[in-house]
Parts: C-alpha cells; structure tokens; sequence
C-alpha cells in the first residue's frame, strides 16, 4: 500500500527520505520517487516505476540536495504504474507539490471544474488534480495554508497527504482523511510518515493525526488544525518497538522470521491474562464489556483475507465453548449490505493493521446501527484500535511480511482468551475442562517450538512440488478455516492456484479436479472428525491425487493413506488450528522460495489495504 515520508530540518533530507521509504517497503508498492526543496527553493524531484533501490541508483544526489523534502511509495490505484503517474505530483506551475495515499472519489468532477479554469494535466491521477486545486486557491488567497484547507474541503474520498509549496519553502503541510499519518519529533526536526516503521530510528516521539485534521510543519514547530480550522492540542505518544523488532534478525525473509518467532508471539498474546491453575482469564480492555459479552445472544466477526480465516475458527469455537449464536463476515460486504444489526449484537472486527478500509467501514456502520464494536488488532494506535469502543491487542510484535503468518496465530489465541472468559461465566465450559485447556496452553509455545525444528521436512516436500500448477487443502471442523489460510498462503506468495474446502464438500465439485497431478494437502490430527477425513482422503487415492497430511507426532495409521506427513504435537481440538497452520506456512513459504518468488512483497499484493 502507499506510503508516505517526509522531512523538515537541518539534515540533507534525501537519506532520511529513502530510508524511511526502504522501511515502508513491506507494505506493498510497485513505483516511488522524491521532491526536495533546496537553498535556492527550487523544488527537484525525481519518480520511477519499481523499487526504491532503482530510484536510489538513478537519481542525481547533487540535484536534489535540501533540507525539506517529501519522498512516497504508491501502490496504483487510478492510472497504471508507470514513471509519470508515480508520485509526487505537481500543479501545472510546478508550485506545489504533493504525495497521497488514498483515493479522491470525486476527482473528475473536480478535474472538470480545474479544466474549464485553465489547468492541464500530465497524469491519470487523483492526486494531480488535487495539487491543482490547492495551486487554484493559492493563486487567489497567496497562503498556502489556507490553499490547503479550501482545496481539502472540496475533496470527496480519503487521503493522507503531504505537501510542500516552492512560494513558501520552510513548511510541510499534511493532512489526513481515513488514511493513516503521524510526525516524529526530533532536535530540530520533524519526520512525517505514514507508519511508525519510518521514523522509528530518528525518535520514539510522535503525534497521530486523526481524520479531518491537517498540521502545519516548520523545522522547530508545529500546529495542528482540523480542516475547518480549529485549533487542535494533541499528546505526544512513544512509538512502543525498536527499529531491530522491525529488522530481518538474521532471517532470509521477514516471513520465515515472522513464522519462527511464534512460540513467543502466541506467549505475548496470553501473557499475564490468563491464570494456569484455574484457567481464570482476564481481558483488561474488554473489561467495560464483559457482562455484555457473557450476556450476547449474537456475536458478528468480521475482518478481510487472513483476519477473515480466523474469525471462522472463532465462529466454530464460541460456538462450541460458548452456546452463543457467532456468524462471520466479510468487512466488504458487510457494509454494502444493509446488514440487521441491533444494540444488542456484538460485532469483532479483526485487523493486523487496524487500517484496513473494509474493516473500518464496517467498523463504522456497526458503531451507526448501535452494535458494540469490539477490536481484536496488531498494530498499537492504528486507526481501528482507537475507533472501536473497546478492544484487545494481540501482541504479536510488528508484521512485516505481506503474507500473514505471526498474526494469525495471535489472533486465534485471543479468540480462544474471549472464548475462555466467556465460557467460564457463562457456565458453559466445566471447571476441569478449563484447567485442562489452560495447561495445555501454557505447552503450547514449546510444541510450536517442536514444529519448527522440523522445518527441513517441510522443504523437502515443498521442493518435491514446487512445479505444481493446483492445490486443494481440505480440513474439517475447526480445521477448515486452516484449510483456507493454508490455500491462501500458497496463493499470495507461490502464485500457485489454490483452493480450501471442508473436507466433505470436496465430493461436490473439486473432486473433478483430482487425478495424478493434483496435490491434495488434509488437515488431519487426531479429533472427533478423523474417521471421516480418512474416508475422504481414501477417495482422493481412488482418483490417483497425491496425499499430503498433517498428522500428529503419534499417529501411525496415518501412513497407510499418506504420499507425505507434516507432522506436529498432539493438542487438544481447541488449539489445533493453532499448530496445524504453522506446517502450512512453512510449506507455502519453502515452495515460494524454490520457485524463486518475493515472499515477502509478493506481486499485486499489499501488507495493509488502506483504500475500499
Ligand atoms: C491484506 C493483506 C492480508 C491481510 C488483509 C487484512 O490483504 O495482504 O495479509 O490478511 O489485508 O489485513 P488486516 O491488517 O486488516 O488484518
């Protein structure tokens, strides 16, 4: 997805600016480019479809030496990812200049309106017109703040913006309507970004823009405004990770790092929140919703790509654990479908980022019709963190690798914490039953441990199907949802073609699919549904598909019906689709590797969605 960086102070800001982007890589970008003002305050910029390195290469240091300067990396959205339409963009006078993440919804009309004043364009973008518009308003007003403001209150959609003025060279303006923007407070300097990961190493002091607000930033100052001008005090908050939990640590890829640090990821999610002995769990954040939780007649979870995958396993288990009605949606449609929800429903809303737009205009909507809106979220102080009523954090540390691995196990676990709190007041989860789930989570890091020293199994079964065209994953029960993450997996980074089903369903339509070619991945540990995927793997054999299982360590029949065995630690059902998900990862990311694919930017992709 876009991002954005920025820089006012008394350093050359080209370095700080490439640097900040080369962090915000993670996030997804196919071009990026610069703007800097100089002493002269002549703006020079350069832009280029591809990767930040080739644009590092190529440019001229000498040209765009300055100490106010703003750099991005755009994900296209209006206008094909070439050179010229990457940003920043200009005005036709070339007095402002602008980068943008987000999208300008009524950006032809405006276009429109712009033309029949005079203006010409050199660009598809949304953003250019808005670097029109706010050049429109300076030429009558002479103040570029006021620009600014007059130019945002025309502007329909989302943005978070950056610009600069060559007529008022000693300020940076930004502003921010649904997409996210802080600035880092240094000596002397101010840092702007769209994500914490670019300012991380320059200071640990920042300020968030909320929606609707626009700051003015000078070297040694700053104010903050909301678009309609009025004053804004705001905290100064700590970036909360070091910039080494954001580096690779030694690790090939952020993924393999990210799928590696599980045993401690999922030790974070449960830290200090549930009791060993009596299985006790305690929330903080839910606190003000607990009696309500316990008391829901209807619980909605909803949430985009992986987050989805484990709001089902959260369907399956509050059900199971907690006798309460749960139905899973996705963010995208939920809001467009006039969905029934009343006061009384609670509705989650799971995010990596707490930025997704989807999931954030779900968000809103279910907070519209009155439902409590509940946060199961990643990233501290992103957007859905601080919009829900209440919320949990998952703790798993910063993602970085597109594809999400780390995250989704934290989120499984905080489902399993919310399902345990309720369970256990409800009444509908024994005392011993409690007990016995609470100690097999205090094993479970170390069995995730066991899984991954056995990583070199995984590559070698990766490598025996690195060259498939297609495969099926199929689980049942609380396992089919992990089928589905375990397709997508494969999908993201491999571009292999994928697909999940519960076991069961295979019978009606994939198994056309199957002959000698077709790789077919079972979930199939031990649990009350065994019997029954071992029927249905014996009708992939029948069909001569190649038989991939995961099976757990002690499981000796398995070998009968298996091509290949991934196998892990025994666990109790609830926490399977915990363990059973960590091969699955691996495999995806070994035969991603194998066929030499960027694992962790893959193609087209993004690590957080920030436009509809
Ligand atoms: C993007 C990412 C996925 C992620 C989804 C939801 O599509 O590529 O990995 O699962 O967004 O992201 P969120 O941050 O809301 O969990």
């Amino acid at each position: 997805m876009c991002g954005i960086v920025g820089y006012i102070g008394k350093r050359n800001s080209l370095n700080i600016i490439f640097d900040g982007l080369k962090r915000l890589e993670y996030r997804g970008y196919d071009s990026a480019g610069v703007a800097v003002i100089n002493e002269k305050n002549e703006i020079n910029y350069f832009k280029k479809a591809g990767k930040v390195k080739e644009l590092e290469n190529e440019f001229n240091g000498e040209v765009l030496e300055g100490k106010i300067g703003i750099g991005h990396t755009r994900w296209a959205t209006h206008g094909e990812p070439n050179d010229n339409n990457a940003h920043p963009h200009f005005d036709m006078n070339k007095n402002i200049t602008i980068v943008h993440n987000g999208i300008i919804e009524n950006f032809k009309t405006l276009k429109k309106k712009l033309t029949q004043e005079g203006y010409t364009f050199s660009t598809d973008t949304d953003t250019e017109v808005l670097a029109n518009l706010i050049e429109y308003y300076y030429k009558s007003k002479n103040n570029f703040e006021i620009a600014v403001r007059l130019a945002l209150s025309e502007v329909e959609g989302t943005y978070g913006i950056a610009c600069m003025c060559k007529s008022e060279p000693d300020k940076i303006i930004i502003a921010r309507m649904g997409s996210p923007l802080m600035f880092g407070l240094g000596k002397d300097e101010i840092i702007v970004s769209s994500d914490a990961a670019a300012i991380v190493n320059h200071t640990k002091n920042v300020i968030y823009l909320e929606d609707g607000e626009m700051a003015v930033l000078k070297r040694d100052s700053f104010q903050i405004k909301t678009i309609d001008d009025e004053d804004i005090q705001r905290e100064v908050q700590q970036i909360e990770y070091d910039l080494e939990e954001i580096e690779k640590g030694g690790f090939e890829h952020f993924m393999l790092k990210e799928i590696c640090e599980q045993p401690e990821s999922i030790q974070n999610t449960y830290r200090g929140r549930i009791n060993f002995e009596t299985g006790e769990v305690k929330l903080g954040g839910l606190d003000s919703v607990k009696e309500k939780l316990i008391n829901a007649k209807r619980i909605i979870i909803t949430g985009c790509g992986t987050a989805w995958h484990a709001g089902l396993v959260g369907e399956y288990i509050i059900e199971q654990f907690c006798r309460i009605p749960t139905e899973v949606e996705y963010a995208s449609e939920f809001r467009y479908r006039n969905p029934v929800i009343s006061k009384d429903d609670i509705v989650l809303f799971i995010s990596q980022s707490g930025e997704t737009a989807d999931t954030r205009a779900a968000m809103k909507e279910a907070q519209r019709l009155g439902a409590t809106a509940i946060g199961i979220v990643n990233v501290v102080g992103s957007t859905i963190a601080r919009e829900v009523d209440c919320g949990t954090y998952i703790h798993a540390g910063p993602e970085i690798g597109v594809a999400s691995t780390k995250a989704f196990t934290s989120q499984l676990m905080s489902l399993i914490l919310i399902t345990l709190m309720i369970g256990k007041h409800k009444g509908t989860i024994s005392e011993s039953e409690l007990k016995e789930i609470a100690k097999e989570l205090k094993a479970l890091p170390e069995k995730i441990k066991q899984i991954i020293e056995k990583r070199n199994d995984y590559k070698f079964v990766a490598e025996e199907f690195k060259d498939s065209k297609n495969f099926l994953y199929l689980g049942r029960g609380f396992n089919f949802p992990v089928a589905l993450e375990g397709a997508l997996k494969l999908k993201e980074i491999s571009y292999i073609h994928a697909e999940g089903y519960p076991a069961a369903e295979m019978k009606h339509g994939p198994i056309a699919l199957i002959d000698e070619n077709m790789p077919v991945v079972f979930i199939a540990t031990k649990d009350k549904t065994y019997d029954k995927i071992i029927s249905n793997i014996e009708e992939i054999k029948a069909r001569k598909g190649k038989i991939i299982t995961i099976a757990t360590d002690d499981d000796t029949e398995i070998n009968n019906y298996s091509d290949y065995i991934l196998r892990v630690p025994n666990t109790l059902p609830i926490f399977s689709p915990i363990l059973n998900s960590i091969p699955l990862q691996f495999l995806s990311y070994y035969i991603a590797t194998a066929r030499n694919c960027n694992v962790d930017q893959p193609r087209n992709l993004a690590k957080s969605v920030t436009v509809e």
